[in-house]
């Protein structure tokens, strides 16, 4: 093997690698096209429920003890995100009826009754809308009115739009 046939294997095997990486490319950028199930959407909204839910725990605690801290505010800036987010998690053909999907709490009222999910939905962005100045305050009597709204509003979408957990 002289010099030169060295040379050009190594190119070729720079050449393979290349065109190895370039497939593994194309492939995850197909696997990113490919949509999610209506499974994997309920799914990925359960998770971010319980995103809210792990959030909710943080500023619940605060409450109870009577402490705002920069924890405390950080959990309100990632619900008013989630806040925004939510309305997207409820996509057409991801609920309890839909073909696909096996397991979600959300009620077919999500979808047969639009307007009222929507009050819900306007009722849950404002209360955390007034959350997140009042948790920056670090003042408790600012502080704890609002993460009462914001409890109320989780739980009035609860009541008409989630299964309950013992069902
Ligand atoms: C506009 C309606 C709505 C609002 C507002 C809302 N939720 Fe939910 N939540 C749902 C629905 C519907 C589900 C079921 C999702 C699924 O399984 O597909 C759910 C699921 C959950 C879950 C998952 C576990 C379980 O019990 O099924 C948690 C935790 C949760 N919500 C907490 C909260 C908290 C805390 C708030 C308020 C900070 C809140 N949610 C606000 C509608 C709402």
């Amino acid at each position: 093997m002289n010099n030169l046939d060295q040379v050009s294997g190594f190119r070729n095997s720079v050449f393979r690698l290349a065109a190895a990486a370039a497939c593994l490319v194309a492939f995850s950028g197909t696997l990113t096209a490919i949509a999610a199930t209506p499974q994997e959407i309920a799914t990925t909204r359960d998770e971010n429920f319980d995103e809210i839910g792990k959030n909710m725990k943080i500023l619940l605690g605060a409450a109870k003890a009577g402490v705002v801290d920069d924890s405390t505010i950080a959990a309100a800036a990632k619900i008013s995100e989630l806040s925004k987010a939510l309305p997207g998690w409820f996509v057409k053909g991801s609920g309890p009826t839909d073909p696909g999907v096996t397991k979600t709490r959300a009620l077919a009222e999500v979808w047969t009754k639009p307007e009222d999910f929507a009050a819900k939905v306007k009722a849950f962005q404002e209360a955390v809308a007034a959350l997140q100045p009042a948790t920056a305050t670090k003042d408790m009597a600012q502080f704890g009115p609002a993460i009462k709204a914001t409890a109320d509003a989780c739980k009035g979408c609860h009541d008409t739009f989630k299964k309950p957990k013992d069902k």
